[in-house]
């Protein structure tokens, strides 16, 4: 079942989803979380470490799982998906490196690379939350569009539509790697709970196909459908221009 919460702006969408995030771990202390990275939860990742001065949240048992990770990009790369999580929110909180997981960017041996993400997840897992963003083209994590959608972590080449919505984290689009490992959609599907997160109108083709009562493995976000519990929290800029109209509108 799908959700949605409509929120005057992304501010204040950022503090619920951060609020939300931590009275689940307030329920559950050693919590796992799924992480995105993006330009969408950089609001929610600065309420947290807020929280977390205020003493409001403890990260000391929670256990991190990110959705994906550029292939190529070492970890103290600028653009790499474990610089923004330890620049965001990793340094600034009590959470521990030995419970931080992501997917290895800098493979030798792609399978193995995978298969090893795959037992993490598998030891560790479900994941109780994962938050997610989605790409204008409807991708979760890296699962681009395609023809079919494959369950476990695997190497991907990105969609021309992320280079180019990518490019503007990089000095031009031909700096933006080729390729990502992701998270399949297996794991993402296996988590208990699912708090999707979208405050830019670029969105709104792709959050419509959560609404339409028809899987398209060429907008992979609507695979979503089938989920037990999936919490979508837009704008209300955002939440215009869908066709779907909530009967429950939340505006704190
Ligand atoms: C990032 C990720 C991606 C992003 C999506 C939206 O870890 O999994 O699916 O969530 O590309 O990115 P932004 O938030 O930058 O629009």
């Amino acid at each position: 079942m799908i959700q949605l919460a409509i929120f005057e702006d992304y501010q204040t969408l950022s503090r619920q989803a951060a609020i939300y995030i931590a009275d689940r771990i307030k329920q559950k202390p050693n919590t796992i979380l799924g992480l995105a990275t993006g330009s969408t939860p950089l609001g929610l990742y600065e309420e947290l470490v807020s929280l977390h001065k205020a003493k409001k949240v403890n990260f000391s048992e929670v256990v991190t799982f990110n959705l994906d990770e550029y292939a190529s990009l070492p970890k103290e790369h600028p653009q790499s998906y474990y610089y923004f999580m330890q620049q965001h929110l990793f340094s600034k909180v009590n959470i521990q490196l030995h419970n931080i997981h992501f997917p290895e960017g800098m493979f030798h041996d792609a399978n193995h690379a995978c298969q090893l993400y795959e037992q993490q997840l598998l030891e560790n897992g479900p994941i109780d939350l994962q938050i997610l963003g989605i790409g204008s083209n409807g991708h979760i994590g890296f699962n681009e569009p395609a023809d079919r959608m494959t369950l476990q972590t695997h190497i991907t080449d990105l969609a021309d539509r992320t280079i180019v919505d990518n490019a503007r984290f990089f000095n031009d689009e031909t700096e933006v790697p080729r390729k990502a490992i992701t998270m399949g959609i297996g794991s993402i599907m296996k988590a208990k709970t699912i708090l999707l997160l979208a405050n830019n109108e670029t969105k709104t083709a792709a959050l419509n196909a959560l609404f339409s009562g028809v899987i398209d493995p060429n907008i992979p976000a609507s695979i979503l459908q089938l989920h037990e519990n999936v919490l979508v929290f837009v704008n209300s800029d955002v939440a215009k221009h869908l066709k779907y109209r909530p009967t429950a509108l939340m505006n704190k």
